[in-house]
């Protein structure tokens, strides 16, 4: 399947006309090769000083609007999304060959928005979510259980469950989206589409 892409290339010709499309085109492509976890994604964000952090999140929606991701406000991305809104995110889609890189903006996403994923939860993930102060530093692992079982006795089957206020969706905004496809003898197809007022241009990049 991997050869089978780096055979077919990325030509200009064949890229939709919006990025969104492209997007959903090459997402159904990573959902049907198999490959673990399409929609995990490398979120980076950087503190006011510039200082990098990377990590791992699931992408949750996406549309014309953005990528959105939950996540708790008040972890390390939460706060250095709140003092930098510049945020590059990456879907390593290694076992067929290609990457795509997003650059944007990071910004919350309306409560209500928030509320409804919150609910579509398990219960046990709600109330994880509620236990855990995301990033801060505990002292054991069993700080964390009784936390959760002190939530759990408090919220029993049926009742409802609030929503952390520090919790909630984050969309992240494009500005710019590569698509790489692997080739052969590294001469790989870099296709970036670039923000340009209403719409968006279309750039060849070098491997
Ligand atoms: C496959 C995978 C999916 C993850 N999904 C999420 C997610 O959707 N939201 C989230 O807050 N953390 C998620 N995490 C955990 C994050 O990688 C990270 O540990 C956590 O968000 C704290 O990051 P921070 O301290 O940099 O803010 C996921 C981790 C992995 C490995």
């Amino acid at each position: 399947m991997r050869a089978q892409y780096r055979t077919a290339g990325l030509a200009e010709e064949d890229l939709a006309a919006d990025p969104y499309e492209q997007f959903a085109r090459w997402f159904a492509d990573a959902v049907a090769s198999g490959l673990h976890e399409p929609n995990a994604m490398v979120v980076s964000t950087a503190d006011a000083e510039g200082r990098p952090s990377s990590r791992t999140v699931l992408l949750k929606a996406f549309d014309a609007r953005g990528f959105v991701f939950f996540t708790n406000y008040g972890s390390r991305k939460g706060l250095e999304i709140a003092a930098n809104p510049y945020v590059s995110v990456l879907f390593p889609w290694h076992p067929i060959a290609r990457q795509i890189i997003v650059a944007g903006r990071a910004k919350r996403v309306a409560a209500e928005e928030t509320a409804a994923y919150f609910r579509s939860r398990p219960r046990g993930s709600q109330l994880g979510a509620l236990a855990s102060d995301q990033s801060t530093v505990v002292a054991s692992r069993a700080e964390i259980d009784a936390a959760y079982a002190r939530l759990a006795a408090r919220y029993p089957e049926g009742t409802e469950i609030p929503v952390p206020t520090e919790w909630g969706g984050i969309r992240v905004v494009p500005e710019r989206l590569e698509f790489w496809q692997g080739r052969e003898h590294r001469l790989h197809d870099r296709l970036r589409y670039v923000r340009d007022g209403e719409g968006w241009r279309i750039e060849r990049l070098c491997p």
